[in-house]
């Protein structure tokens, strides 16, 4: 394949550690004769399961990562999880700016911002989530908002640091049960946007910087995605819950890929 494909799931507030572990014993048996120069996997499941999930998989398979970060090492910040913490777990990555603590949770672009550079200068592979809501997309505002989540989310953030990170563009309304799958050609539409504003920020280094879409990935979409130009893989979230379902997805998409 002429670029490697990244296929990874956030498995929000679901699944207990006994289900995590078995879930991803089962994802690496599954997709373990599928070369990992071709695709990255990651999975980033729920903290407590964390622990578990790090010492039952065979992470030149599967990468894991946190859901969330604080950007202080210590404090008082009651219910918050340190980098400090995740580093003690030896994680691959973690997730910044999710929809749901953006829009659920009441995070702002600044705090993303302070997530991000934390978590980069721990030196964790850094995913932050991106994505306009319905509102924002009926006034035509999509390409400003996706380009003010990313300049605020990656003010002060190096060239040097670009290969530590990825973007994963989810519409907020697109999301989850009650989320409308974007159009292909929209999605590719705003990836463009989201890669063009990485070059401004990163020039060269961006080219380094995979953009996934997320929000109702599925069987009956994960092919018409993953063919676009600007598109690099595919975030998913409910269909990717059951190891089956996923290594089924993950294959299909490679397939639509090679064949495009
Ligand atoms: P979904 O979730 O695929 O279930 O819509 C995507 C996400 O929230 O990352």
């Amino acid at each position: 394949m002429d670029k490697k494909l990244y296929f990874g799931t956030n498995l929000k507030m679901y699944k207990t550690i006994e289900e995590t572990v078995s879930y991803l014993k089962k994802l690496v048996e599954n997709t373990k004769d599928i070369s990992r120069d071709e695709i990255e996997l990651f999975v980033i499941p729920s903290y407590t399961s964390l622990s578990a999930a790090v010492t039952s998989v065979d992470r030149s398979f599967i990468k894991l990562g946190a859901q969330n970060m604080c950007w202080e090492d210590q404090g008082q910040f009651t219910g918050e999880i340190s980098p400090l913490m995740l580093k003690e777990l030896a994680l691959d990555m973690v997730m910044i700016g999710h929809s749901e603590r953006r829009h659920v949770f009441g995070e702002k672009d600044r705090e993303e911002n302070l997530k991000v550079k934390a978590s980069l200068a721990h030196g964790f592979d850094t995913l932050l989530c991106i994505g306009e809501t319905l509102e924002e997309k009926e006034y035509g505002i999509s390409p400003e908002i996706l380009r003010t989540q990313l300049k605020v989310g990656f003010h002060g953030v190096s060239r040097e640091q670009a290969d530590k990170i990825k973007v994963a563009y989810e519409p907020v309304w697109s999301i989850g049960v009650n989320g409308i799958p974007a159009s292909a050609e929209y999605a590719e539409e705003m990836h463009k946007v989201i890669k063009n504003c990485l070059e401004e920020l990163f020039g060269e280094k961006s080219a380094e910087i995979p953009v996934l879409y997320g929000g109702s990935v599925n069987p009956g979409n994960a092919e018409a995605m993953i063919v676009q130009p600007s598109i690099d893989g595919l975030f998913t979230g409910r269909a990717a819950w059951q190891a089956d379902d996923f290594d089924k997805l993950i294959r299909q998409a490679m397939n639509a890929y090679e064949k495009r």
